[in-house]
């Protein structure tokens, strides 16, 4: 088992991290505090896959558990579901020592952990997160959130759990492009912190891509929940350092909301937005010859997609400019120095932007 500390301002908690960790979910989670009533909210998927497992495991470790299986999908990511989850708290008689387990992926912690931050002013929550993008990014640092029906993840806060179990074997029960989609948050954490982390994962592409060395697979995800803890842990509240982890993002949540969102994976999207940062980096010469090379070596080996066919150039960079974390409308981009090393670029200007996405259009078009 890897056990990796999270240190905020308002908390501080353990990420477990362990191949099989979800037979023994009970006695992990009762360590993080006294056993008692235990709300465990989960999709149908996951509960079909292994949330039968993870009840039993509460249940043989003294809690009395209440499952919620929601239907699965973003969609779900909503006030409307936070009302309905909070009658059957209410009907459960929750207090503020129950707890709220939430076990699934992104959707699943996002919308757990608004719950848990809203229920009588908050109660505590644990992640168990089923995805590879949860385990290695949403399910640490307290970000939790609904979507509001013009824009995703307007309505949250920061609320840290009280612990995180993640289990590495359940990346077995996902589809691959699912777990292929994961990879881009994990080659995120090489490229902004970590040559060697990002040279690993270049060398390991085909155990990983296969899953077929438990070992490898813990060290990516605990290397990964490492950087994102250190972050998060100097940055609770996304002030300053924190939006390194968004390198990527900006172009990113643009495509995914002008795509409509679901239609491309998450991963897709932020590996899509890494080559348009490395692109930028190179026009404004903030980065060595090799950067754009070096991000499509990488993302091509794990079979993700590198451009797209983005056909109006001007719709994605208003998208942009509405982002939540655009400043006074200015475009500010997270970029590389080098493989390892990111800053922040203030004022991109409009016209490289839009250079970037025309080169981004005519690279899915195929070769010239
Ligand atoms: N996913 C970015 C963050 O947690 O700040």
């Amino acid at each position: 088992m890897k056990s990796i500390e999270v240190s905020t301002e308002s908390r501080r908690y353990p990420i477990e991290i362990e191949w099989g960790a979800l037979r023994r979910l009970g006695p992990l989670v009762a360590r993080l505090g006294t056993p008692g009533k235990a709300v465990l909210l989960t999709d149908r998927n996951v509960w079909d896959a292994c949330g039968r497992t993870a009840a039993r495991s509460l249940e043989d470790a003294g809690f009395s558990v209440t499952p919620v299986v929601r239907p699965p999908g973003e969609e779900q990511k909503c006030l409307a579901s936070a009302a309905e989850i909070y009658d059957v708290l209410v009907d459960a008689r929750v207090d503020r020592k129950s707890l709220l387990i939430a076990l699934g992926g992104g959707v699943v912690g996002d919308l757990g952990g608004f719950v848990a931050s809203t229920f009588l002013r908050g109660i505590p929550y644990v992640q168990v997160p089923t995805s590879l993008l949860a385990q290695v990014d949403s399910s640490v640092g307290g970000k939790v959130a609904v979507n509001h029906p013009r824009a995703k993840n307007l309505i949250g806060s920061f609320y840290q759990p009280t612990g995180v179990v993640i289990d590495p074997s359940l990346l077995l029960t996902l589809p691959e492009p699912d777990r292929i989609a994961g990879m881009a948050e994990v080659i995120k954490y090489g490229i902004i912190r970590d040559a060697t982390f990002f040279r690993f994962l270049l060398e390991h592409r085909e155990t990983l891509r296969a899953i077929s060395d438990p070992e490898a697979i813990e060290h990516i995800i605990a290397r990964s929940c490492q950087i994102k803890a250190d972050v998060v842990s100097k940055d609770e509240r996304d002030s300053g350092l924190r939006n390194i982890l968004n390198y990527g993002h900006t172009v990113g949540h643009a495509l995914e909301a002008v795509d409509g969102f679901g239609h491309l994976r998450h991963g897709e999207v932020v590996a899509i937005g890494m080559v348009a940062a490395a692109m930028l980096s190179s026009k404004l010469s903030l980065a060595p010859p090799g950067l754009v090379e070096d991000h499509l070596a990488i993302l091509s080996a794990y079979g993700l997609p590198t451009s797209c066919p983005i056909r109006d150039p001007d719709a994605v960079l208003a998208t942009m400019r509405h982002d939540k974390k655009a400043v006074h409308d200015r475009l500010r981009f997270v970029l590389a120095t080098e493989i390892g090393n990111v800053t922040m670029a203030e004022q991109v200007p409009d016209r490289l932007v839009h250079e970037v996405l025309v080169e981004l259009a005519r690279r899915s078009s195929g070769p010239d």
